[in-house]
């Protein structure tokens, strides 16, 4: 039985379609089974329509300054789904410490840097100015600090003397497409102990 999978976007979703398209294979061992956004004006939402995937946008500023009961809403759309995995794919809001909770050893998100390098935003900007040689993205689970957590998978690039933030983005991004629906398939085949202790996960850690 697959896996059933939600994925949170907020934004362009090229994440989401790259996970849409892996698991669109018959021996793919998750299945996307409903894509939210916080942004009801999220471009990704019609990738998922297109692709026949349920979508809900549940907009944060119906709740104000109520992090915790926009958290609610999600967390029950979720639970009525009878999602097993959750997938933080260009995901704009910090997550407070009751979601996190509950869905600890259970949910991924996906970087655009080699973590622990440049967490936060701008990252290849970043790794433009700090002169790195190799930069690169992470997917790693979710814990209460954002852009940490224990690493599943990561993949490199050169950095090359011609780039710039833009460039050096698309090499990412490309990365990235290939990462994602490796690592979640990984997550989905392992037999994970819910919440995951960090040292259950180091035979993940060569998507
Ligand atoms: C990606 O670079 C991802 O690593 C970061 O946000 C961006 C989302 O892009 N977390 P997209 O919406 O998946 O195209």
């Amino acid at each position: 039985m697959k896996t059933r999978v939600a994925i949170l976007i907020s934004g362009r979703g090229s994440n989401l379609q790259s996970l849409i398209t892996a698991a669109a294979a018959r021996q793919y061992p998750a299945e996307i089974a409903l894509v939210l956004s916080n942004n009801p004006a999220a471009p990704g939402l019609a990738r998922a329509e297109a692709a026949g995937i349920p979508t809900l946008a549940i907009d944060h500023r119906r709740h104000g300054r109520d992090r915790q009961s926009h958290e609610a809403e999600l967390h029950a759309a979720l639970q009525s789904h009878a999602i097993g995995l959750v997938c933080l794919a260009g995901y704009m809001r910090l997550l407070s410490p009751f979601f996190v909770a509950a869905w600890q050893g259970a949910m991924l998100n996906i970087h655009p840097s080699l973590l622990p390098a440049f967490p936060g935003l701008n990252t290849h900007e970043r790794a433009l100015a700090a002169g790195v040689a190799l930069h690169g993205c992470t997917t790693h689970f979710v814990t209460e600090t954002m852009d940490d957590g224990p690493i599943i998978g990561q993949a490199a690039v050169p950095v090359l003397a011609s780039d710039t933030p833009e460039t050096l983005a698309a090499r990412v991004l490309a990365q990235e497409h290939k990462l994602y629906p490796a690592t979640l398939a990984a997550v989905a085949s392992a037999t994970l102990p819910a919440p995951a202790p960090a040292a259950a996960l180091s035979h993940l850690r060569r998507v």
